[in-house]
């Protein structure tokens, strides 16, 4: 029984919604039994006012830059946790033990190839084919190769969750380094034992007799990158992730769903558009207020890319601990990259801006990440991939809760008609 209840008069008659309380005290009115009861739907458009399910993984205050994934705070995760770490947390509930993290961490190097027969889808697209396309069709490809693992079935598919979800994880970084070597013409490299973000720089970068060993720094930065993409509530893809999943659809193929919604420059695609935007400024010798004048126009195609949020009024948590990684990182790596100093002056003059200003619009975590990516070697149209590679836990986890809730449902939501009234045929010859 829900404690409170909100009433609502339609046509006369007052219905009495429940109301649930989140454990951090989120609000909303339960209007399940709306249509059953009344005959009406409540509209949406975007979801933006729409909880769509319970979860348990990551809370979000986006008006107070809040960020917590379990519990925890990123910031604390990012100043002493790592991607693995934090992986396990955010599919399982808790910190790992050593002896879980441990064995979590031997899950994931045991299933990082690729094998051979998997290998020769990639000999099926141009060298030049978009890195995201490729990447959320091979992971696709992933409950074809593995159908044990991939039933199509809650109960099965959860049998064999942790080898499906240590796989996914594993292989889709292999995937994405393999991606990268493919379309640059050079040689696979096999993942070694070595730890996950070394490895994927290793498979990245090293040449022929030559292995490529990351720099501590190196790693640290990917590490943090990958961690703080980790999960970030009920965004697209990891809603996408959720509703084909509520389909019992396999989590492999729930994940490229996932990477096909966070292709999109609105989303996962915003790190690249950010990096074009900065080298533009660059190229033109501009100081950037051509872009800041253009983005004010309203004009959805002339947005400044990594500003704005859907859900944060405030500044984007992960855009601070990033801002700040991305000076200390470059300094280590001795890089002086002309487009640190535009994203900070360009930063600086729209948070003088009444426009951005009025609209609560601050850096997100995209405004700074691809400065990293670009430091450590990673060409831009990686980014995204970077990205999905980061997010797949998340979207893991979000799976597990779908396919975990016996009583959930299929995601279905409703729509206001505004097309046509009935009509009759006419043949095509009276047309
Ligand atoms: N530049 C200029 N104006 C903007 C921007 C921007 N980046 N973002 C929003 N606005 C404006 C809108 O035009 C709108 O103005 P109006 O009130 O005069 O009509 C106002 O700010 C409110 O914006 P919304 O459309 O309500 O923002 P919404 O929540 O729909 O969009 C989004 C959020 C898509 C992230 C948007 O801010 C955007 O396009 N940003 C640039 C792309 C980007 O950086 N995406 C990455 C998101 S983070 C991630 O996916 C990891």
């Amino acid at each position: 029984m829900a404690a409170q209840t909100a009433s609502l008069k339609l046509d006369g008659k007052e219905y009495a919604l429940p109301v649930m309380v989140g454990t951090e005290g989120e609000k909303a009115i339960d209007t399940r039994k709306l249509r059953a009861e009344s005959g009406y739907i409540c509209f949406d458009q975007g979801y933006g006012n729409t909880g769509s399910c319970e979860s348990t993984v990551t809370y979000l205050d986006g008006d107070n830059g809040v960020l917590r994934h379990r519990g925890y705070p990123i910031e604390q995760l990012a100043a002493h946790s790592d991607f693995v770490e934090t992986s396990y947390l955010i599919i399982y509930g808790e910190l790992p033990t050593a002896k879980q993290r441990k064995a979590f961490g031997q899950l994931l190097r045991k299933n990082a190839a690729i094998e051979t027969q998997m290998q020769r889808i990639f000999e099926g697209y141009p060298d030049d084919a978009p890195p995201m396309a490729m990447l959320s069709s091979i992971v696709a490809s992933l409950a074809a190769h593995y159908p044990e693992l991939a039933a199509n079935n809650f109960e099965k598919d959860l049998q064999h969750f942790d080898l499906a979800a240590a796989m996914a994880i594993a292989k889709i970084r292999t995937i994405g380094a393999m991606i990268y070597r493919y379309q640059h013409g050079l040689p696979y490299v096999h993942p070694k034992d070595i730890p996950f973000c070394e490895n994927f720089l290793h498979m990245m970068f090293s040449e022929p007799y030559k292995d490529y060993v990351a720099e501590p720094e190196v790693a640290r930065a990917l590490n943090l990158l990958l961690l703080l993409h980790v999960d970030h509530e009920q965004n697209c893809s990891t809603s996408t992730v959720r509703m084909v999943g509520s389909s019992a659809a396999n989590l492999f193929t729930s994940l490229s769903a996932g990477i096909s919604a966070l292709s999109g420059p609105l989303h996962g695609g915003a790190n690249t558009a950010v990096m074009q935007m900065l080298q533009a400024i660059h190229d033109e010798g501009d100081d950037g207020t051509r872009f800041i004048e253009a983005a004010k126009s309203g004009n959805k195609n002339n947005r400044l890319m990594g500003f704005g949020h859907a859900v944060y009024r405030n500044f984007d948590p992960r855009a601070k601990i990033i801002g700040d990684a991305c000076e200390k990182v470059l300094a280590k790596l001795g890089i002086d990259d002309p487009l640190l100093a535009i994203a900070r002056n360009l930063e600086q003059a729209a948070l003088k801006d009444d426009y951005f200003l009025s609209r609560k619009l601050y850096p997100n975590v995209d405004f700074y990440s691809g400065i990293i990516m670009r430091a450590l070697g990673i060409p831009v149209n990686m980014f995204t991939v970077i990205f999905a590679i980061g997010r797949t836990p998340g979207w893991i986890a979000n799976w597990r809760e779908v396919a975990s809730q016996p009583k959930g449902r299929i995601y279905r939501p409703r729509q206001i008609y505004t097309g046509p009234v009935a009509r009759d045929y006419v043949p095509i010859e009276k047309r």
